[in-house]
């Protein structure tokens, strides 16, 4: 299996030497038949000038982006260039050391997708300043807020790992600042994830790149991630089926108080209306994906619980609030729905329709 290793530069000259030689020792001493892309970003101190010396007599490519600028932006072109079967992300400063390369090709080829080298797998240290650990302690819960789904990913912010190349195939990556592996968590195509824990180096020379602008990339990153990963447009999505359960509800329960119902019994009618009415229609519509793998059955029964208790949720609600606040019993039932649909989506997305 060929290996490509992509490293992404910038004003990294005075590692470059070091770093292949170190790369160039762990290949030969372990038969590994690979290559390394740089991916440098028209540094002024000539990084790619340097690389560039070794592409004669060793399997290195030199490519300088003139136009765009950025780490995983960067990754992502080397991307395009790579012709292994395992690609492999690492940063030139030394941070990352290559003699863990060889147990990240053993993880794939043992059969992970994805082997991460882990900042946080053994008791290695960070080497980073109090800061930066909290900062990237809040970006990590930050992600996992929104997803969950890789939640047990102890290192989603590593700059140092190993994929399958079928793990980005057909995928559009557009990732913004630093966190190319986040990217590729959260789009790519994979099963089975490794860690492996490693000790993050000191930088050997130069400068750290990290900025506040980073900070702020990887937000505005992680906002694009929830509109590219459909998550976005499933909330959307749900509100809308949840506005015409509103509809449904408040007609049902006006109407049948004018009738002479109290307003309890009309009220309990009226959720169990757009209750139905909400199931079916994020069935053919939100969640028309995820439907196809899951039985109705199934998929009704995980719903009533979930709805269940959102119901409990909404009744305290209307009850409270008219009779403890004295508030109209439409806006008691309003205050309700918000509630529910709230707990409703978390449980539509993680329980009934997961797959
Ligand atoms: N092409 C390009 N363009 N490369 C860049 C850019 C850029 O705009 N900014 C940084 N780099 C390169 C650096 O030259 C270096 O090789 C690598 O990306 C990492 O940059 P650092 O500035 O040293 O990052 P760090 O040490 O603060 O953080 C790194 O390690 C962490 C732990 O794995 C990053 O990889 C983080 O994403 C990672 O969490
Ligand atoms: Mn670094």
């Amino acid at each position: 299996m060929k290996v490509s290793i992509i490293i992404p530069t910038y004003n990294e000259k005075e590692n470059i030497p070091k770093l292949f030689e170190r790369i160039f020792k762990v290949f030969n001493e372990n038969k590994i038949d690979g290559e390394i892309i740089v991916v440098d970003d028209n540094s002024p101190d000539g990084t790619a000038d340097v690389a560039n010396k070794y592409s004669k007599n060793f399997p290195v490519k030199v490519i300088t982006r003139k136009e765009e600028k950025g780490l995983a932006s960067a990754c992502v072109e080397g991307f395009k260039h790579a012709k292994g079967d395992i690609f492999i992300v690492m940063d030139a400063d030394l941070q990352h050391p290559p003699e863990k390369i060889p147990e990240l090709i053993f993880a794939i080829k043992k059969g992970a997708d994805i082997a991460i080298a882990s900042r946080y797998v053994g008791n290695f240290g960070l080497n980073l300043s109090l800061g930066r650990k909290l900062i990237s302690k809040l970006a990590s819960k930050l992600a996992e807020t929104f997803f969950w789904e890789i939640k047990e990913i102890k290192d989603k912010e590593s700059g140092f790992f190993a994929f399958k190349k079928e793990v980005i195939k057909d995928i559009e990556l557009k990732p913004k600042g630093y966190k190319i592996l986040l990217e590729i968590l959260i789009l790519g195509n994979y099963n089975k994830v490794k860690e492996i824990g490693y000790k993050f180096g000191k930088r050997y020379a130069g400068k750290s790149k990290m900025s506040f602008n980073v900070v702020f990339s990887y937000l505005i990153h992680l906002m694009s991630l929830l509109w590219r990963s459909g998550k976005l447009m499933k909330f959307l999505k749900f509100c809308i089926v949840g506005v015409i359960g509103v509809a449904i509800n408040l007609a049902i329960l006006y109407f049948l108080t004018n009738f002479g119902l109290y307003y309890m019994i009309s009220g309990a009618v009226a959720i169990e209306a757009s209750l139905l009415s909400n199931f079916f229609l994020n069935r053919i519509w939100t969640f028309r994906r995820e439907a196809k793998h899951i039985g109705i059955g199934s998929a009704i029964v995980k719903d009533h619980i979930t709805r269940l208790m959102g119901i409990l949720i909404n009744l305290i609600c209307l009850f409270a609030f008219t009779e403890l606040f004295h508030f109209y019993y439409i806006i008691s039932m309003l205050i309700g729905i918000v509630a529910s649909t709230l707990w409703n989506f978390i449980g539509n997305v993680r329980w009934v329709w997961k797959t």
